[in-house]
């Protein structure tokens, strides 16, 4: 079975909290938080801040994307946060063993995110490590991006990688490709545009479920 993650970056950022709880009540799993810091990405969005705002308002897995330089800065401040699942970009670092180890350390899940530019052996030395593999399917910054059907051909080499990991794909990901990333071995899927720009958001979610690949 699928895991919906909406990506809190296509919500309305004047009512965070009404919106974490909308998708909740409509059925998703996971909220996925994408902080970005105008460096390693070239937008801002939001930081920990936020994160322990929502917090003690939701029972959803509190799923951050670090899109930032530097990211083990951070890892003390999203553990006081309440992050459950920290996900890293291996672009993001010289020592993503080290982070991978230390998010362990502070009692979160890690997770490994990878870009459309970059193969999949530049994770095979850490991949034991991580909890989850997120596969970037846009170039990471901004919602609403169209995705990018070459990133398939990696989603599948890395379920060869890791047959019993959590793969999570994320970028443009909406009911016209969703059978063919799962197909291809996603079974994480990030949505910000396609679930909060739904007219019928927990409709959107029962349809996701319905069109995943069961195989
Ligand atoms: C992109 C982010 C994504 C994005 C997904 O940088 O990592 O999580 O918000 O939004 P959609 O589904 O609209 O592409
Ligand atoms: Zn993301």
């Amino acid at each position: 079975m699928i895991k919906i993650a909406p990506s809190i970056l296509a919500a309305d950022f004047g009512m965070l909290r009404e919106q974490t709880k909308m998708v909740e009540e409509a059925g998703a799993d996971y909220l996925h938080v994408d902080v970005m810091d105008g460096h390693f990405v070239p937008n801002l969005s939001f930081g920990t801040g936020m994160v322990s705002a929502l917090r003690p308002h939701t029972g959803l897995v509190m799923d951050c994307h670090l899109m930032v330089e530097n990211p083990e800065k951070y890892i003390y401040h999203f553990e006081k946060a309440g992050a459950d699942i920290l996900t890293v970009h291996v672009e993001a670092s010289n020592h993503i063993h080290r982070i991978l180890q230390q998010i362990h350390d502070h009692g979160m899940k890690a997770g490994l995110a990878i870009n459309p530019g970059t193969p999949a052996c530049a994770i095979k030395e850490v991949i034991d490590l991580a909890d989850m593999i997120l596969v970037m399917s846009v170039n990471p910054g901004f919602t609403g991006q169209k995705f990018i059907p070459g990133v398939l051909g990696k989603v599948r080499e890395i379920r060869e990688m890791a047959p019993d990991k959590d793969i999570q794909i994320d970028g443009g990901i909406g009911l016209s490709n969703l059978y063919d990333v799962t197909e291809a071995g996603a079974n994480v899927i990030v949505a910000g545009a396609a679930i909060y720009y739904a007219e019928n958001p927990a409709a959107e979610i029962r349809k996701f479920r319905e069109t995943a690949y069961k195989g």
